[in-house]
């Protein structure tokens, strides 16, 4: 087919504005959703393991659209993850594009990720088509939505799109724009074969599965691929396009977008953005913008169930096939046994790995806070990185210890200004300037450490601006800071999942609000015990343990040695439960209580 002939593009929007549902209402309209409605009851049909596996990573799909100048094209709609956390991937999905639907909500208007979306598109230089949708709805704004595009974007109002996903409006004109708007592939005359990988998911018959955007040249079952990060080849065994669902071709050529099953097994073989040639001409020069993603938040997590340990390592392998950003090795803790030391994108990537092992993989799991990825600066000696803070070495060792930082757009009401204000101070930000979006709405520009946005930055936010504040956020750079690690001693004796790095002025607090939650939970004991929060040698800290002696054998006055004798057994199979620090006993579910909030 004529490359002229072909589009491709992708549909960016804030969470909710309405992707999925205007998807679907393209696929009608070109007809490609009665062949979805029948791989959805064929996949039924198949192992559950790999209906989800595909499921779950929604992936593209090629149309054909006859348009009104009478030529048929083939649309090629990329779908891309929707969150801060997936920054990389979004841009990587861009990249194998030249146009991009931005879609706005017409109740809603611009929001945070609405802009940083629009501004990946921009820099990789894509058509954006301005689609204002849902405006079926009552509460419609479109003055105030075309306002916020030209202020905001600076995208001319009159290029909006007026739209309604649910009830088909201007999907026509949608359709149009993008055949007549958005370049046909760009890159298509290179000498050399090159594809751009976006995407890769594992099946566990065909082993790793690439979703690519061919730019020149072409890929074909029999030839060897090579990966230009790397320099590994691979013998090709299929390729093909999704329908949507994946349907075999004899090749992959300029322009197309497809998949590729080849002799690769592992997906940490193949990453997201590199440029597949093939061996037998390889190209010389990579597709631009290649990095090596890297987790950047860390957490232990721990099986509920010592013996649910062998399943938790089952589910995390089998997460990692999918999710070559995902890392874990096993670790061990005092306080919860055994588990694993896991790295994430960010913390939404956190959330959705722990709750994917919870309901997919049956296992309850405790996690320990999340951290960061520290740059810590022993005198005289190398830069070394450190994610746990039980690793931190001795700190008269150290010289200077660095921490991530973030650029943060927080669009909010103005009448939350003040209170936003506080937040970001409290989490040690600055606010580096102000924008306003219209008169109800602002945007600012923070950097923030990383590391206190972690647990409930946008919790609060949400709640200062009751639901109405939404923020984006990209990666910052590194910037020295005076942080210590907080250890939590019961009776003398430090428990690793409670050690923390934090910020000097900040120990104290946390450390009080620390202990005073543990001697809440912690049973009385019989003798007395204390709970410290301590920087090295230093307790900022402390508060005690009830004591209380507890006699079983109290109530049983007069001879009946064999009832006493049972409740003694009985007592001593309660404490065998119990996790012992030092000499104190602890009942498990006490770490999970204070981790969890
Ligand atoms: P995420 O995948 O979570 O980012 O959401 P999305 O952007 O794909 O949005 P989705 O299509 O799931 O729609 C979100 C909600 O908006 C759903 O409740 C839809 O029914 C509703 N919705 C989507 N399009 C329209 C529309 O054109 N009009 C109205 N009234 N509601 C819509």
């Amino acid at each position: 087919m004529d490359v002229s002939l072909t589009r491709n593009f992708c549909i960016i929007a804030h969470v909710d504005h309405g992707k999925t549902t205007l998807s679907d209402r393209l696929l009608e309209h070109t007809r490609t959703v009665e062949q979805r409605v029948l791989t959805a009851q064929h996949l039924d049909a198949m192992d559950l393991e790999r209906e989800r596996g595909i499921t779950i990573k929604s992936h593209p799909v090629t149309m054909n659209y006859p348009a009104k100048d009478g030529h048929v094209y083939k649309l090629n709609l990329m779908d891309t993850p929707g969150h801060v956390d997936f920054s990389y991937e979004v841009s990587r999905s861009l990249a194998a594009c030249e146009g991009a639907l931005l879609l706005i909500d017409a109740a809603q208007g611009v929001e945070a990720q609405t802009v940083a979306n629009a501004h990946l598109a921009f820099s990789q230089n894509l058509k954006v088509i301005p689609v204002i949708n849902k405006i079926d709805l009552p509460s419609a704004n479109l003055e105030l939505c075309t306002q916020q595009l030209e202020d905001i974007l600076m995208i001319p109002a009159e290029e909006a799109i007026l739209a309604s996903g649910k009830s088909g409006i201007g999907i026509d004109d949608i359709l149009e724009a993008v055949v007549k708007q958005i370049p046909p592939p760009r890159w298509h005359d290179h000498p050399h074969t090159r594809a751009l990988v976006f995407d890769s998911l594992y099946d566990s018959y065909r082993g790793v599965i690439a979703y690519a955007r061919v730019f020149s040249g072409s890929l074909k079952p029999g030839e060897h691929l090579q990966l230009m990060s790397t320099g590994l080849k691979s013998e090709i065994k299929e390729v093909g396009v999704f329908t949507p669902k994946m349907t075999k071709k004899p090749s992959l050529d300029a322009g197309d977008v497809g998949y590729i099953v080849s002799t690769i097994k592992d997906t940490a073989e193949i990453n997201t953005g590199d440029t597949i040639t093939t061996s037998i001409r390889p190209a010389t020069e990579m597709l631009p913008g290649y990095q090596e993603v890297r987790p950047m938040v860390f957490c232990g997590i721990y099986p509920l169930e010592s013996n649910d340990y062998e399943k938790l390592k089952a589910a995390l392998g089998r997460l990692r096939l999918n999710d070559a950003a995902f890392v874990y090795q096993s670790e061990s803790s005092l306080a919860l046994g055994f588990g694993f030391r896991c790295g994430f994108l960010g913390l939404l990537h956190m959330e959705i790995i722990q709750e994917r092992i919870r309901r997919e993989h049956d296992v309850d799991i405790i996690s320990t806070y999340p951290s960061v990825v520290y740059h810590v600066y022993p005198a005289g000696k190398d830069m070394i990185e450190v994610d746990n803070p039980v690793m931190l070495p001795d700190p008269s060792s150290i010289d200077e210890i660095h921490e991530p930082t973030i650029k943060a757009s927080i669009h909010i009401p103005n009448t939350s200004m003040g209170d936003i204000m506080s937040l970001v101070m409290e989490k040690r930000g600055t606010i580096d300037h102000t924008d306003t979006l219209d008169a109800s709405r602002i945007m600012l520009t923070c950097t923030l450490p990383l590391n206190e946005i972690l647990v409930d930055f946008n919790d609060r936010l949400k709640s200062i601006t009751r639901g109405y504040g939404s923020m984006d956020y990209e990666l910052g750079d590194y910037r020295e800071s005076d942080l210590v690690k907080m250890d939590i001693l019961i009776n003398g004796d430090p428990v690793d999942a409670f050690s923390t790095i934090v910020h000097r002025e900040k120990a104290q607090g946390k450390g009080r609000e620390l202990c005073e939650k543990l001697a809440d939970i912690i049973p009385p004991q019989m003798f007395k015990v204390a709970i410290q929060a301590a920087i090295g040698g230093n307790v900022v800290a402390r508060e005690n343990v009830r004591v209380m002696r507890k006699d079983v054998t109290a109530k049983c006055y007069g001879g009946d040695i064999t009832r006493k004798r049972k409740l003694l057994e009985k007592q001593k199979e309660g404490k065998r439960k119990m996790k012992l620090i030092g000499k104190v006993s602890i009942p498990p579910d006490a770490f999970i209580q204070v981790l969890k909030n």
